[in-house]
């Protein structure tokens, strides 16, 4: 069963240093329990401010990046050296700064033009690199965007079905860059050991009640689907994205 938990905190500044406490915390109990921490990033600006801020001291030097392994849990289908890639924005932000061995870093695109192959591809790495059946992460990063989406899980899309594999190719994404992705499925995301989402701004307020409050539409609002199965589930937000929320007794 889920344990979802709910943090509301201040602003995007206490949300960036909040997930950080709970990320090192993560890596070190991976760290004592199976000496390996597999995490999978998120794109999206509040993540990214989390990479930024670990990227530098005091932060940089609480993980164990030599026994950290890094994965993406979505990409949009551009070259790796694009403004829009997710890997060039974490590689900026964080991976170009800190002492992650290259070969323990692990883009979901590389030079395939076929996406379905790449998803593929990535579900058999994740299948050798990471323990578990399903693979189960230690850590799963997620924003949530405007609409409900996750990831690169959209509502109404075929993703949302996908139960029998990992990592999947999407059609055109309705959001910019309106180009395909790939991202983990429900299946993938559910069997992790701890899933974060991070999410900031009063534009998101409705939507975060909807999702968290209303009732079960997952086909419309996908970030209803993340529900880790035998795993714990955060939702970190500031003030201004919880601010439509009723009492929370989680
Ligand atoms: C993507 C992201 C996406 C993102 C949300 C929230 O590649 O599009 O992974 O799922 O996390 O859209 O993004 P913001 O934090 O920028 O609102």
């Amino acid at each position: 069963m889920t344990h979802r938990r709910i943090l509301v905190v201040d602003d995007p500044d206490a949300l960036a240093e909040a997930a950080l406490r709970y990320i090192v915390a993560r890596a070190q109990q991976a760290l004592a329990v199976r000496g390996a921490f597999a995490i999978a990033l998120a794109g999206g600006s509040t993540p990214r401010e989390v990479y930024r801020r670990l990227a530098h001291a005091p932060w940089r030097d609480t993980l164990p990046w030599a026994q950290t392994l890094v994965f993406w849990s979505d990409e949009r289908a551009v070259p790796l050296d694009s403004p829009d890639s997710n890997y060039r924005m974490a590689r900026e932000a964080l991976l170009d700064h800190v002492p992650v061995p290259p070969e323990q870093i692990h883009p979901m695109i590389s030079q395939d033009v076929d996406l379905e192959q790449a998803a593929a591809r990535y579900e058999t790495l994740l299948r050798r690199l990471v323990p578990g059946q399903p693979p189960r992460f230690d850590l799963i990063l997620l924003g949530m965007g405007p609409d409900g989406h996750t990831a690169s899980l959209f509502p109404h899309t075929p993703a949302l079905e996908a139960t029998t594999r990992l990592v999947v190719a999407t059609p055109q994404a309705p959001r910019p860059p309106q180009v395909r992705r790939l991202t983990f499925t429900p299946t993938l995301i559910n069997a992790a050991a701890e899933v974060l989402v991070l999410v900031a701004g009063a534009d998101k307020a409705a939507r975060v009640r909807e999702v968290l409050q209303g009732p079960p539409r997952p086909q419309a609002l996908p970030a209803q689907v993340i529900a880790p199965e035998a795993g714990d589930l955060w939702w970190m937000l500031d003030r201004a994205a919880a601010s439509q929320l009723a009492a929370i007794h989680d």
